[in-house]
C-alpha cells in the first residue's frame, strides 16, 4: 500500500518490498551494519524516483512532496527522503500488527468472530475495538513533564521523562466498561491507540481503512478460518513500542 501511495512502479514492487523489509527489521539484528548496502540501494532508488517525479510530475505522494511549498520554500531532497522514511517506519509494522493481532484476537473470541461474520456492518466498531484491545503501538514516544504534575498520588517533577503506556490506558476501567472483554459493537470507545493531541497519528484514517478492508475480506474469503496451533504457542515480538505477533498459523 505504502509503495502504491508513494508511487513506486508496480514492476519494482518485489525489489522495494525486499529493501523496506530489510530496513524495517534493522533493530532485530545484532549487527545492523550488515544492512548498510541494502539501505544505500533503497536510498539510491528513492533518489532516482524523486528526480523522475521532478522532471515529470504524476499523481502520487512523491510528486506531492516534490511540489509542496511552504512560503515559497520547496522541500530539499533530504527532507523528502526523511519524510518517506518516516512514513515507511510509522506506517508499516503498525498496520501489519493491527491486522495480525486483530485477527488473532477474533480467533480467540469465537462468539465475537461469529457475530462479525453474521453482521459485517459492524466492521467499523470492530476495528476500533481491535485497535483498543490489541493496541499495535503499545507505548507513545517519549515526553518530558513541562511542570511538576501529580498523577494518582505520584509527583512527576518538571523535566522528567514520561513514557505513556497506551495499551494500559486502553484498558482503564474508568473509561471502558469491562475493559478486558473484546466487544466488537462497543459504543463508548475513546481509545488512545493512535495517540492524542499534536502528535495524533497522521495515518489513522488510512490504517482504519486498511484494517477494515483486510479483516472483512479475510473473513469473507475464508469463512472457516481457525488457528492451526494452540493459542499459547503464538509468539509475541519483543520490544516496548510496537506490539505484534511473529506469525499467525491458520487453517481455512
Ligand atoms: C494501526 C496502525 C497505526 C497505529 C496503531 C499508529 C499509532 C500511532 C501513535 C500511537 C502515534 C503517536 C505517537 C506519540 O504520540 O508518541 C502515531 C504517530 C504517527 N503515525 Fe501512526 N499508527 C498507525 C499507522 C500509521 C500509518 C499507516 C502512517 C503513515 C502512512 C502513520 C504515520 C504516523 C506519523 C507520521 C506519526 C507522527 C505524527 C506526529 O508526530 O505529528 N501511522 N501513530
Amino acid at each position: 500500500m505504502i509503495g502504491r501511495i508513494l508511487g513506486v512502479p508496480a514492476k519494482d514492487n518485489a525489489k522495494f518490498h525486499r529493501w523496506t523489509q530489510a530496513f524495517l527489521s534493522a533493530s532485530n539484528f545484532k549487527n545492523p551494519f550488515f544492512l548498510i548496502p541494502t539501505i544505500m540501494s533503497l536510498l539510491g532508488y528513492l533518489k532516482k524516483l524523486i528526480k523522475a517525479r521532478r522532471a515529470q510530475p504524476t499523481d502520487d505522494l512523491i510528486t506531492a512532496l516534490v511540489l509542496a511549498r511552504d512560503e515559497g520554500d520547496h522541500l530539499s531532497e533530504d527532507e523528502i527522503l526523511a519524510m518517506i522514511f518516516l512514513l515507511l517506519v510509522a506506517g508499516h509494522e503498525t498496520t501489519v500488527n493491527l491486522i495480525g493481532s486483530g485477527t488473532f484476537a477474533l480467533l480467540e473470541h469465537p462468539n465475537q468472530l461469529a457475530r462479525l461474520q453474521a453482521e459485517p456492518v459492524l466492521i467499523k466498531t470492530a476495528i476500533e475495538e481491535l485497535l483498543r484491545f490489541t493496541c499495535p503501538v503499545e507505548m507513545a514516544t517519549e515526553r518530558y513533564a513541562r511542570e511538576d504534575i501529580t498523577l494518582a498520588g505520584v509527583t512527576i517533577p518538571h523535566g522528567e521523562l514520561v513514557m505513556a503506556v497506551l495499551g494500559s490506558a486502553n484498558r482503564d476501567a474508568k473509561y471502558f466498561d469491562n475493559p478486558d472483554e473484546l466487544d466488537i459493537a462497543r459504543e463508548r470507545n475513546r481509545h488512545l491507540a493512535f495517540g492524542q493531541g499534536a502528535h495524533y497519528c497522521l495515518g489513522a484514517p488510512l490504517s482504519r481503512l486498511e484494517g477494515q478492508i483486510a479483516i472483512q475480506t479475510l473473513l469473507q474469503r475464508m469463512p472457516n478460518l481457525s488457528l492451526s496451533i494452540p493459542s499459547e504457542q503464538i509468539r509475541w515480538r519483543g520490544g516496548f513500542v510496537l506490539r505484534g505477533i511473529e506469525a499467525l498459523p491458520v487453517s481455512f
